[in-house]
Formats: structure tokens, sequence, C-alpha cells
């Protein structure tokens, strides 16, 4: 196992209706920007929820942070944020909205313009402090400090990660997700289960306990998001498939083990070129990426296709192909297309994706550091 330091500063309050909690968690004198999307939490009573937890307290709201959060629409939030003198973010939403108040947060007490910490590599040293409502259980992002925020004048997907932007509670009502329409229930699977395999499908490190974390997870994932698409209105379903969202990418089950962001790399391409769903694409480059990096990751794959999807064959090249299948399959039946040409994207897209990685340093990805622009070429042409 590999060294590691493991803090987690999120409160989870898990369970229906523990919005009612957040008032103990706010100070008298906050004031606080109600940050939300599209309007979804208009249509399933979130937002009235909302606005009742938040009663007495000095509130404003900006809506319209879109899916894949943009410099631009943040640049606007940004100045209510500096119009208003806000002391807190209240951020009611999926992955996007989270995501898109840890950047306002940053790049508010940021001198400079905020996209530089994005592409500049410009140090966070403090934030508005943050607490989220999650609506779509997905990226993990209501308990880890990641961010990811597109500029849609350069058509640049960039992340950003500092525990300084990570939410300092986080409500998960799984209540909240009946509403969630089949697409996004299938992309928020997706999405957990890719953030579970690149921080497991890499190569032994001899770190058991933090395997079998991910099994779990994955099992469970397999087992529950089927049941999701099938029985909406399931609280234990849907509480499983929370929980196993954030516990993909809250840090723990990555502690000790090498990672492989590969697949989002690549996949954050196809999303600032072609506004591809993020699950989406990284149902496209992941069973790809793990046929052609099928030698270094052998013996995780033949771990995966053992422990979780229960195949056996004595011939381990068939078991290790089988395997693949087996992570295919599951994101076709939940619904997520794994080729580009199902999104009617052809070799001018492999290209342009490449070129991109290129455009934003990305040349040594993976585990190895040796999936270089030529290596992702490969892995998306696989996958046309
Ligand atoms: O905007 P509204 O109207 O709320 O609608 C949203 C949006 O259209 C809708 N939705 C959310 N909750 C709903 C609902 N509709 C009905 N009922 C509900 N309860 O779903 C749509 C997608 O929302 P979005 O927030 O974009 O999805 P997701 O949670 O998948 O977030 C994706 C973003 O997170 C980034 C992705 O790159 C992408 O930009 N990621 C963030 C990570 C992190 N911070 O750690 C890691 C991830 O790998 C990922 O990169
Ligand atoms: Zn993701």
């Amino acid at each position: 196992m590999l060294n590691f330091e493991f803090k987690n500063n999120t409160e989870i309050l898990f369970g229906q209706g523990q919005i009612k909690q957040i008032s103990e968690r706010l100070t008298p004198n906050d004031k606080i920007l109600f940050l939300y999307g599209g309007g979804s939490i208009k249509k399933n009573g979130v937002y009235d929820d909302v606005v009742n937890a938040l009663e007495g307290f000095d509130f404003v709201e900006f809506a319209g942070v879109e899916p894949n959060p943009t410099y631009e629409t943040l640049s606007e939030a940004l100045k209510v944020v500096k119009a208003h003198q806000i002391s807190f973010i209240l951020a009611v939403g999926g992955g996007s909205v989270i995501d898109g108040a840890k950047y306002i947060a940053a790049a508010a007490h940021y001198e400079g313009d905020g996209w530089d910490i994005l592409v500049n590599g410009a140090e966070v040293k403090s934030a508005l402090p943050i607490g989220a409502v999650l609506t779509l259980p997905a990226t993990g992002s209501e308990s880890n400090g990641g961010s990811v925020v597109t500029k849609k004048a350069t058509q640049q997907k960039r992340a950003f990660g500092t525990p300084i932007v990570q939410p300092q509670f986080a409500v998960l009502d799984p209540t909240y997700t009946y509403s969630l329409p089949p697409r996004q229930v299938a992309n928020g699977v997706v999405d957990a289960f890719v953030h579970v395999i690149e921080q497991y499908l890499t190569y032994p490190v001899n770190a058991p306990l933090q395997d079998r974390f991910s099994e779990g997870i994955l099992s469970t994932l397999i087992e529950q998001g089927p049941l999701a698409l099938a029985e909406p209105q399931n609280y234990d379903v849907r509480a499983n498939v929370m929980w196993s969202a954030t516990m993909a990418l809250n840090g723990l089950i990555g502690k000790g083990v090498p990672h492989d962001w590969a697949t989002h790399m690549i996949g954050h391409e196809l999303t600032a070129l072609y506004n591809l769903d993020h699950a989406q694409t990284l149902a496209i480059v992941l069973p790809a990426l793990m046929f052609e990096k099928k030698a270094q990751k052998r013996e995780k794959i033949l771990q995966l296709g053992r422990r979780v999807f229960n195949l056996e064959n004595a011939d381990e090249e068939a078991l290790i192909d089988a395997t693949i299948k087996a992570v295919r399959d599951f994101f076709e039946q939940m619904g997520v297309k794994t080729r580009l040409s199902d999104y009617d994207l052809q070799e001018q897209a492999v290209t342009e994706a490449v070129d991109n990685l290129r455009r934003n340093g990305l040349l040594a990805l993976g585990e190895h550091d040796d999936i270089t622009p030529e290596v992702a070429t490969k892995i998306l042409r696989l996958a046309l």
C-alpha cells in the first residue's frame, strides 16, 4: 500500500427530510447565495424545501447553472456574489451546480481572473464556504474538493481541486432523486462506476481492503443501477445508488492505491467539443481503454471479472475479453451507448479530441504516464 493522508471534511446529512438540519449549520449573519440549475428543483419540490429550510436567513438566488457549468455563466454569478457581499454558497443540484459553486467560491477570493485557477495553476488560498443539497447521485462533488468548469469561448473543459472548496455539509435525500429522467439516472450510475474503476483498475499494490471497498461499490451499482431505472420510486434503491456514488469519489477508496484518470481526461475533451453528457464520454472511452491497456492492467482486469462479474475461464485471455465485454454490456444495459458512432462521431472526432488533449498539455495520462496522444488516438479509434 502507498503512503497517504486522509481527511474528509464534509458532514453527510443522509436520508429523507434531512434538509431541515441545514439551518443549524448556517450562522444567523450569513448572506447566502442559493445557487441552482435549469429549474428541475422547481418541479420536484426541492426548491420549496430549501426556501422553507432557509426561513429567517438572508439569501439571494442565482439560477441557470447549466450541465457542464461554464465560466461564462459562473462569472455572472460571481457578480451577484460581489454585489450582495455573499458569505456562504448553498449549491442545490447535481455535480454541475456544486462544481459551479466551488469555482465561484474560489474565484470570489481570488484577485485576478478565476480561470487562472483552472489553466495557470493559480493557488486557491481561501474560498467562500459551501453547503450542498444533492439532487443527482453521480459525481461525488458533494463531498470532494474537485470542480470541472468549461470555457465556451475556447472549448476547454478543465478541472481544479482543493479541500478548501469542499462542501462543509451535504444533504443526501434519496427522495430528491425520484424525479430524475432515466438518462440522468443512467449517467449517474455510469459515472460512479467509472470513478471506482479509475481508482481500482491499475496494478496490485497489496491493498486488499481498498480493493474490496471498490468491488463492493461496483457490485452494488451493478445490482441497484438497473433497479433504479425499473423502480424510480423505490426509496431503498435510490438510497443505495446515492450512497454508492458519494463513496465512489469522496477520497476513501483511492487512498494508498495508484489511479488512472485517463478515461475522464479523454472524455472531457469529447464533452468540450461535442457537448456529450459526461457519462456518455466515459462509456465510450473506458471499454476501449481497457482493451488497449489490457497488458498493463491484466491482473486487476482478471480480478474485476472474477470478483465483480463472477466470470471464470481457464483461458485468461478469454476472461479478460469477457470482463471488458461485461463492462460494456453494463453501460448498454443502463442505456448509455458505448461507441463514438452511436453519437454520430467519426474519425474527425478522434483527431480533434486528441488535438485538444495536446493543447491542454495532457500528454502522459494513466497510472504509468504512458497514455500519450498517440495512445489516446488508438483508444478513440477502438471506440469508433
Ligand atoms: O439544471 P437542472 O434543471 O437542475 O437539471 C439537471 C441537468 O439538466 C438535471 N437534474 C439534476 N437533478 C435532477 C435533475 N432533473 C430532475 N430531477 C432531479 N432531481 O440533470 C441534468 C444534469 O445535471 P448535472 O449536474 O450536469 O449532472 P452531473 O451530476 O452528472 O454533473 C456533471 C458535471 O460534473 C462534472 C462533470 O464533468 C460535469 O461537468 N464532474 C465533477 C466531478 C467532481 N466534482 O468531483 C467528477 C466527475 O467526474 C465529473 O467530471
Ligand atoms: Zn466523472
